[in-house]
């Protein structure tokens, strides 16, 4: 019993790898990114570009586990609901409004420890910001906020 529960197990972890997901990746720079539109200092885009931009971007760097189901669909999850709430690559697209709500949020969840998700930096440790860090994202997603209008 306990063997033909587990071969079925085995059968289905392999057939769930034939099922996979379209990935994140785009060929091109977008022009509605928004370092493309605003100011972005090299180093904040730097800081994002490592603790945000897998979830928040129109390009993920993918680790080798996300060949693996059910990684895979969990990973491509997480990218797709992180681009629907922010989307750096298009942040040029939002209104004024929801281009200054999205930067309040930014410090908000940087502010939270809401962002990078924990399950993210559990495994990326690069990505996981100092207090200098934060203080600097915050200091810079208040500046530009202001900016706009
Ligand atoms: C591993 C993927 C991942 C990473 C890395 C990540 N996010 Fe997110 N983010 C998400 C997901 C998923 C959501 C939507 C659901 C939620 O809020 O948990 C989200 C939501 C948000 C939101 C919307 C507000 C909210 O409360 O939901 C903001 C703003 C945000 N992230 C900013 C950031 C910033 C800034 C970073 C980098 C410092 C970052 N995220 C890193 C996955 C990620």
């Amino acid at each position: 019993m306990v063997r033909k529960v587990l071969l079925i197990f085995a059968v289905l972890m392999l057939l769930i790898q034939l099922f996979r997901r379209g990935r994140n990746s785009s060929a091109s720079a977008s022009p509605n990114a928004i370092e493309a539109n605003y100011q972005v200092p090299k180093e904040i885009g730097l800081l994002l570009r490592t603790s945000c931009y897998d979830c928040h971007s129109n390009n993920t760097v993918y680790p080798w586990y996300s060949q693996i189901q059910p990684f895979s669909w969990w990973l491509q999850s997480h990218v797709n609901d992180g681009k629907k709430e922010l989307n750096f690559d298009q942040f040029n697209t939002y209104n004024i409004k929801k281009k200054k709500h999205k930067l309040d949020e930014v410090v908000e969840v940087i502010e939270k420890d809401e962002m990078p998700l924990s399950s993210y930096t559990l495994v990326h440790r690069k990505a996981v910001l100092s207090t200098q860090d934060k203080d600097k994202i915050i200091a810079w997603a208040k500046a530009l906020k202001n900016a706009i209008n």
